[in-house]
């Protein structure tokens, strides 16, 4: 943690998490970075900080560029289309930005331009002509991964123009045997241009990086890389950066040279500020004070390790000679793995965060998971997806929503919602004195640890209501003082528990402080210090994961199904899902209710079972064929071939299910399900309606 003056003073932070590229899809690889981050500056927000969140969409370069062209739209459509989706992305996993913007913006511009005309009049800038390969068709030079061509070392073919995938080498694009344009095909030209450089190699730029370095604003692992990339002492091994690109580029021309371009890399990172400003201008804040050299403000940038060079070097380097402040701190994430590899199309774990909503809904599952995995460090983290569903169903519905909904309901039955006076120290499994232990771990991004400390409250609790058995005590008129103890004392923690988990379950926790706790707002952490006295019904807070759900998602995210069938599969898989999404809740929850718009869900229809006969092979399945008023019937294979004689169902009316996703059976594919009554005594019954209702009818 950062020594202040006055500990007790609202601290001013600014936070972003790195720019996304404007040509992808964000998927659970970027999520590790967001979540990460959102968890931290909600965290810091509830403290009663000040803090910003800041982001942007990267929208310039040369595949942006590309791209746009190969679907026949502007760069600027583009990147409008993308932001959307991406903004989209982020809110479906609670993902709050203060301000999200886009590079391409007039603020980012503003900067770019400042800095770069900054680092000009400081002497660190340089022209010098350099010899490139050239597109002739395109008319356009190619960047290194444009190029292809066969491998020096070991002669594998359409290797990249920096490294060889088959064997790791790495090169320059003009070492590639028979290189050619992977835009055109065509055979590339060197040509020469003129590019312009940021002088990295200055004295003042290394000096000022080994300072930066010792001045702990990185992790011990990103100095040990730092103090690789600079040297020994004396040792310049700092060159100097290319920071423009030739027309045609997408991004902004570099000010007094026409057809040059900034190249991405320069502006991405101003796209903080850019994102920054637009903020200010809303919000009237003072961009000054967050980005004047010698600001007395925080700014932390979350990123992934592979950009570490990016921010680490250029960026402080360009901020320092450009008379900004520098970043406070990095924090440097590692990779995601999935199943204990790297995401991969081929086996369906290379996931949209799209694709993840559209199968298993629940967001706040994933931000759990990753915050039980991740401690601050810069190692890789596994998303192991049996492990997620187990991890997920035993802490957060097994023990954390298990306590609250065990217990409330007998305080609302039986003592108007009241709570026993509570006393801080009395609080179930030692809860209240492990705030601070734990918001230290949140500060330290260690929320493994806190997560585990949170959980390990919960056994406590879980624990102690095992032992009063409050069920049990509910059903002796004489011991309602111990059941109103346990109970409330069990509603304290979970209380607690709640607060403790808002930065990583932001939605789930407003609904346990408003509903169930009755509070108009949000929890904060002072929320702490002071007891709930009443609790109001308790509604159904969180449904077990089906490991279902993660099977299905996998499945639909294999590449080797064909574009068509996938998009099919997809919407097959997504009916089922919501049908086993209600089945699976129906089942950890058998005394919720349900509200109107869950049952307005199914889809009843009066059903005439215009023919029905045996299906061979099968021991207790009719095929039925019913006209629910559509053009086509309905065929729909019934487990009731042992109480009904085919014959006597024809002409019948019945109720079905109409919107059951459909399943393919061995014996063809059943398009619904018909209602049928049993019980514990024998007997199978399936339902009519009263006379007069027609095929189609709807059963509301
Ligand atoms: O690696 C990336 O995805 C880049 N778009 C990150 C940019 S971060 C910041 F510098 F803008
Ligand atoms: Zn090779």
């Amino acid at each position: 943690m950062t020594t202040r003056k006055n500990p007790d003073a609202p601290r001013k932070i600014l936070v972003t998490s790195a720019l996304p590229y404007a040509n992808g899809s964000i998927h659970l690889g970027h999520l590790v970075e967001y979540i990460q981050t959102d968890i931290w500056v909600r965290f810091q927000k509830m403290q009663g900080h000040e803090v910003h969140y800041v982001c942007a969409d990267d929208t310039h370069g040369t595949p942006i560029m590309l791209r746009a062209e190969k679907e026949g739209i502007t760069a600027e459509q583009l990147i409008d289309r993308v932001w959307h989706e991406h903004k989209a992305d982020f809110n479906s996993f609670l993902v709050e930005f203060d301000n999200y913007g886009s590079t391409n913006s007039d603020e980012t511009k503003q900067y770019a331009e400042e800095i770069y005309l900054r680092l000009d009049k400081a002497n660190l800038i340089a022209k010098r002509s350099i010899e490139q390969f050239y597109d002739p068709v395109k008319n356009m030079f190619l960047p290194d991964r444009f190029i292809k061509g066969e491998c020096p070392k070991c002669h594998a073919n359409d290797q990249y123009g920096d490294n060889c995938e088959v064997c790791g080498a790495a090169y320059a694009p003009t070492d590639l045997i028979n290189p050619y344009s992977a835009v055109s095909g065509a055979k590339p030209e060197l040509r020469f241009s003129d590019h312009y450089f940021f002088k990295l190699s200055a004295d003042t730029c290394q000096q000022f990086l080994r300072e930066w370095t010792r001045s702990g604003s990185l992790q011990p692992e990103a100095a040990n890389k730092m103090q690789e990339w600079l040297g020994a002492e004396g040792e310049n091994k700092l060159t100097d950066w290319d920071i423009s690109r030739d027309a045609p580029y997408f991004g902004f021309e570099i000010p007094g040279a026409p057809g040059k371009y900034f190249y991405v890399w320069l502006d991405a990172p101003v796209g903080y500020m850019g994102s920054f400003r637009q903020l200010c201008n809303e919000k009237g804040l003072d961009f000054d004070e967050y980005w004047k050299a010698g600001s007395k403000t925080e700014m932390y940038h979350f990123i992934g390790k592979d950009i570490l060079y990016f921010h680490a070097l250029f960026w402080p380097a360009m901020l320092q000679h450009a008379g900004f402040r520098t970043p406070t701190k990095l924090f440097a994430h590692g990779f995601l793995t999935v199943n204990g590899e790297k995401m991969s199309k081929s086996r369906g774990t290379f996931i949209t965060a799209k694709s993840y909503v559209d199968h298993v809904g629940n967001t706040e599952y994933l931000r759990y998971y990753y915050a039980a995995k991740l401690n601050g460090t810069m190692e890789d983290l596994d998303l192991n997806l049996e492990d997620f569903v187990a991890k997920v169903n035993s802490d957060l519905v097994g023990k954390y929503i298990n306590i609250a909904s065990r217990c409330a309901g007998f305080l609302t039955k039986f003592f108007d919602g009241k709570l026993a006076f509570g006393e801080m120290e009395n609080v179930l499994g030692g809860a209240v004195g492990s705030g601070q232990t734990i918001a230290e771990s949140f500060e330290s991004r260690d929320y493994a640890r806190a997560l585990r400390d949170i959980m390990g409250i919960a056994d406590r609790i879980n624990g102690e209501i095992a032992i009063a058995a409050p069920w049990i005590l509910a059903k002796d008129e004489t011991r309602r003082a111990a059941l109103h103890d346990i109970c409330s004392r069990a509603l304290h923690g979970f209380y607690v528990l709640s607060i403790l988990l808002r930065p990583v379950l932001p939605e789930l926790t407003s609904r346990v402080a408003r509903e169930l706790f009755g509070m108009n707002r949000d929890f904060t952490w002072h929320d702490l210090s002071v007891l709930p006295t009443r609790v109001n019904p308790y509604q159904h807070l969180a449904t077990r994961l089906d490991p279902k759900l993660i099977e299905a998602m996998v499945a639909a995210n294999k590449e080797s199904l064909q574009p068509a069938a996938e998009s099919r599969q997809r919407h097959a898989e997504h009916q089922q899902h919501t049908v086993a999404k209600e089945a699976a809740q129906a089942e950890i929850d058998m005394q919720s209710f349900i509200s109107i718009e869950d049952f307005a869900k199914i889809d009843l229809r009066v059903a005439r079972i215009v023919n029905a006969e045996h299906v061979e092979g099968a021991e207790k399945l009719l095929k039925l064929t019913l006209d629910i008023g559509e053009a086509q019937p309905r065929t729909v294979f019934a487990g009731i071939k042992s109480v009904y004689d085919p014959e006597k169902l024809k002409g019948r009316m019945t109720v079905m299910v109409a919107n059951l996703a459909p399943r393919k059976m061995k014996f063809g594919l059943s398009e619904g399900m018909v209602l049928a009554a049993s019980g514990e005594t024998p007997g199978l019954f399936i339902l009519s309606p009263d006379d007069g209702a027609q095929p189609g009818m709807r059963i509301k």
